[in-house]
């Protein structure tokens, strides 16, 4: 098993952002687990398949293949071997992403994926789930949080920085429905492990967050 640093978290707390910048100062590999949802979710959305549609969900995991490939330390994510990274970021795939995380057949199909490459390099593994389910073991565990009117002012800003148009309190509102599906879903729901530590990024910068769980890295190495 290689090195594990897992770290959950709601919508939009900023696990990307730290996860990445932990990888580079570390060397190890990022793996962004919603990636891997939002991928399901956007093919499942090509295929015209409506988000509660689990039976038909069920039978399109079957046929629809998913894999993690690395290029210069970025991930990407191919859905049956084309790259459509470009793709998964929109507000509305993250939020097909969350319905569609609920159904086992969803959870079973991606598990290994993230297990195997966990199992052979040093990750930061990020996600809803990484370390109460897909890594119970992982040698580091971060709770990474921040209030929802945080993180809606955050999403506001990159949406805004991207040239794109938002309204703050839909963002807060779809940021809040999110979580409450994530933590409140049968299998695998967004919580803090038991031996996780928990960072509440509300009023720290990103150099701050960094600092505090590379701290706990170093304890745990
Ligand atoms: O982190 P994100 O916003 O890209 O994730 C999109 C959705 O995917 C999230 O709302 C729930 C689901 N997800 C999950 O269920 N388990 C994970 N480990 C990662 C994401």
């Amino acid at each position: 098993m290689g090195f594990n640093i897992a770290i959950d978290g709601p919508a939009g707390a900023g696990k990307s952002t730290i996860a990445k910048r932990l990888a580079k100062d570390l060397d190890f590999i990022y793996v962004d687990t919603g990636a891997l949802y939002r991928a399901l979710a956007y093919a499942f959305w090509n295929r015209g398949i409506a988000p509660d549609d689990e039976e038909a969900i069920a039978k399109a995991c079957e046929d629809v293949s998913v894999a993690l490939a690395y290029e210069n330390g970025v991930q990407k994510v191919l859905l049956n071997g084309e790259d459509i990274s470009a793709y998964l970021r929109q507000e509305a795939v993250g939020n097909m992403a969350s319905s569609i995380s609920v159904y086992p057949a969803v959870r079973q199909k991606l598990l290994s994926i993230q297990q195997e490459i966990a199992e052979q390099e040093n990750v930061v593994m990020d996600g809803r789930d990484i370390g109460t389910c897909v890594l119970p073991n992982a040698q580091c565990k971060i709770y990474l949080t921040a209030s929802a009117r945080t993180r809606a002012e955050r999403r506001y800003k990159e949406l805004i920085e991207r040239g794109e148009e938002g309204d703050i309190d839909v963002i807060e509102n779809d940021i809040k429905e999110r979580d409450h599906r994530d933590m409140t879903r049968a299998i695998a729901p967004l919580k803090q492990a038991d031996d996780a530590v928990l960072v509440d990024s509300t009023s720290m910068t990103i150099e701050e967050v960094v600092s505090a769980i590379e701290a706990e890295v170093q304890k745990r190495k």
